[in-house]
């Protein structure tokens, strides 16, 4: 559904820097409760004030997500933080020390200036800083922590350009900021600090080796691997393309075979495959749509691309290999198996 607000686009070039008059306006805007998106280093987001609940109720409307699926405060400087949160305990110190700005988010006990629009009706308040020198320009000029999931409709995978932003919110929000494609990739990691021993409650590109460096204490969420993982977003439908994909997991020939075996029985404009630069010419019959080399290490970053790729191709079946054991691989996996409704078939070597 279109919606029927002008949504202003603007260009940024950080290789020009950026421009005066964009900035201000995008950061008024958000300071008189309107929204912007905009790029960071993992996904484009959508902002508003997180202080203001009727501009948490505005971004909930425009992407269509569910009033309990809690948001995340973006801040500028680390000491903009205090305020929003009820104290810090001394391994969130130390994650922030070496993670932040970066796609790192952590949940803290929230402070009473937090309203519970924001977090979905918690106690609890999740806060990043982003490394984007652009995003953290805007959240400075805002002078407000800026609230913002990922730019894309509930349950579309999450937008790495601002096309991807403009098919699914244009008409429905102020203005989209065109930074180009993001550097990362999949959605930051978030780590609940509010246990006992810190828990990864969404895996991303800080893995839990990189954290367990900095802290020696830290779990997975194991509702993850049950799939009724803690992070109430989480639970939703998500990612999703329209057709119905199963990822196959084995040694790469038997996954090639299996596909095409698949494959060889379908309408070839219904079957979509999800290969790789090294193997995308293993596969005679079907849309192949390559996610990115292993070897060069781009899957991450091309993954919600390719999945909404296939929207567009209008396939109604959807083949992928599988990402185990490759560099991110964690993150990766979480969300192609979401992707594909926990649908994966185990090959034997
Ligand atoms: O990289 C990112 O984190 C991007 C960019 C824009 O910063 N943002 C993002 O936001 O992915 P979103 O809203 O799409 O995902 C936030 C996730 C949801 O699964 C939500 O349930 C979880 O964080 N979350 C937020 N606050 C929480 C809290 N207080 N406790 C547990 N989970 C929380
Ligand atoms: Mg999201």
């Amino acid at each position: 559904m279109r919606g029927t607000m002008r949504t202003e686009i603007v260009n940024w070039d950080p290789a020009r820097g950026y421009r005066e008059e964009d900035l201000n306006r995008a950061a008024g805007i958000l300071r008189s409760g309107g929204l912007v998106a905009f790029p960071t280093e993992t996904v484009y987001g959508l902002g508003g004030d997180g202080l203001r609940p009727e501009a948490s109720r505005k971004i909930y409307a425009a992407k269509g997500r569910p009033s309990d699926n809690p948001l995340i405060l973006h801040i500028s400087e680390r000491r903009e933080l205090d305020a929003l949160v009820a104290g810090v305990p001394d391994a969130a110190e130390k994650l922030m020390e070496a993670f932040w700005p970066g796609p790192m988010t952590l949940i803290f006990d929230k402070a009473p200036v937090v309203p519970y629009e924001t977090t979905g009706g918690l106690d609890t308040v999740a806060v990043r800083m982003p490394s984007h020198e652009g995003a953290r320009e805007l959240i400075h000029r805002a002078g407000v922590p800026v609230a913002a999931p990922s730019a894309n409709t509930s349950g579309r995978p999450s937008p790495t350009c601002a096309e991807h932003v403009r098919e699914d919110l244009a008409g429905k929000i102020d203005m989209i900021i065109d930074g180009g494609s993001v550097g990362i990739g999949l959605e930051s990691t978030i780590i609940d600090m509010t246990e006992e021993v810190p828990v990864i409650l969404r895996p991303g590109h800080i893995t839990e080796a990189m954290i367990r460096e900095v802290i020696s204490e830290v779990r997975m969420d194991p509702g993850l691997a049950a799939s009724h993982p803690k992070a109430p977003g989480m639970k939703y439908r998500h990612y999703a393309p329209r057709g119905t994909m199963t990822v196959y997991e084995g040694p790469i020939e038997r996954v090639i075979a299996r596909i095409n075996e698949l494959a060889a029985g379908l309408p070839v404009d219904k079957v979509g495959i999800l290969a790789t630069d090294e193997t995308r010419d293993k596969y005679p019959r079907g849309q192949v749509v390559s996610v990115g080399s292993r070897e060069k290490r781009t899957i991450e970053q091309g993954l919600f691309g390719a999945l909404r790729r296939f929207d567009e191709l209008g396939v109604e079946f959807i083949f992928s290999e599988s990402f185990f054991g490759e560099d991110r691989g964690e993150a990766i996996m979480n969300r192609l198996l979401k992707a594909a409704g926990q649908r994966v078939e185990h090959l034997p070597s």
